[in-house]
């Protein structure tokens, strides 16, 4: 048997998860200090098919390069080695990484426990296919988002928290929310493929 011409099994996954995968999609990480929140951030990230993870790390705490990430063996034992197939950029300040997304057109929308936006919304009420590039911010376990990342985005989602406990976990927040913004898009995208498809028949 050629083995040489034979695909691995992980290059015949990627190419099969590549038509569910959300492009245009960005979650953010703003100023996350828990090591396992991260890795579990960018294992949901993956999981759910989110195009890139940005962590806005003003400490300093991770290294630049993508490469040198995903070599982290902390990053690549909590994200259960998500980190390999996941791109992840970090970037020194809020402000930093509002600027490159709004260079490339990107709309934020940051996520609270607290209604903190110009805009709110209960997280299964919003509709997150109205951005075509999209990220999606999640604040610091002990401040939250900062006022900063709440100003220049377009909306503000919050999980009802019907407990006696003020928020969620990081990981676990972006887990859910992340769930129904995929949710959301990737069925946008199926119709708008079937659409196109549709249009490509009738043109033949
Ligand atoms: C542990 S919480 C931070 C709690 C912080 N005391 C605050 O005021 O936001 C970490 C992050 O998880 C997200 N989060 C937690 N609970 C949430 C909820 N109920 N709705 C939306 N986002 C939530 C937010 O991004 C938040 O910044």
């Amino acid at each position: 048997m050629d083995v040489g011409n034979k695909k691995s099994s992980m290059r015949v996954r990627a190419d099969r998860i590549k038509p569910y995968q959300c492009k245009q999609l960005i979650a953010v990480i703003e100023d996350p200090h828990d090591i396992k929140n991260i890795g579990t951030v960018i294992r949901n990230v993956n999981a759910l098919g989110v195009e890139k993870a940005y962590i806005v790390d003003p400490k300093g705490s991770l290294p630049e390069d993508w490469q040198d990430m995903r070599e982290r063996k902390s990053l690549s034992g909590t994200s259960v080695s998500a980190i390999k197939w996941t791109f992840v950029k970090r970037f020194d300040s809020t402000e930093q990484c509002l600027d490159h997304l709004e260079s490339k057109n990107f709309s934020s929308i940051v996520t609270s426990p607290h209604m903190k936006g110009r805009r709110n919304v209960v997280l299964h009420e919003g509709d997150y296919t109205i951005f075509p590039k999209l990220a999606v911010w999640f604040g610091s376990e002990s401040r939250g988002i900062t006022d900063l990342a709440v100003r220049r985005s377009e909306l503000c989602v919050n999980i009802p928290m019907l407990g006696m406990i003020e928020s969620l976990n990081l990981g676990t927040t972006s887990g859910i929310v992340l769930y129904e913004i995929t949710k959301q898009r990737r069925a946008y995208q199926r119709m708008y493929r079937y659409k196109n498809m549709r249009g490509r028949k009738f043109i033949a």
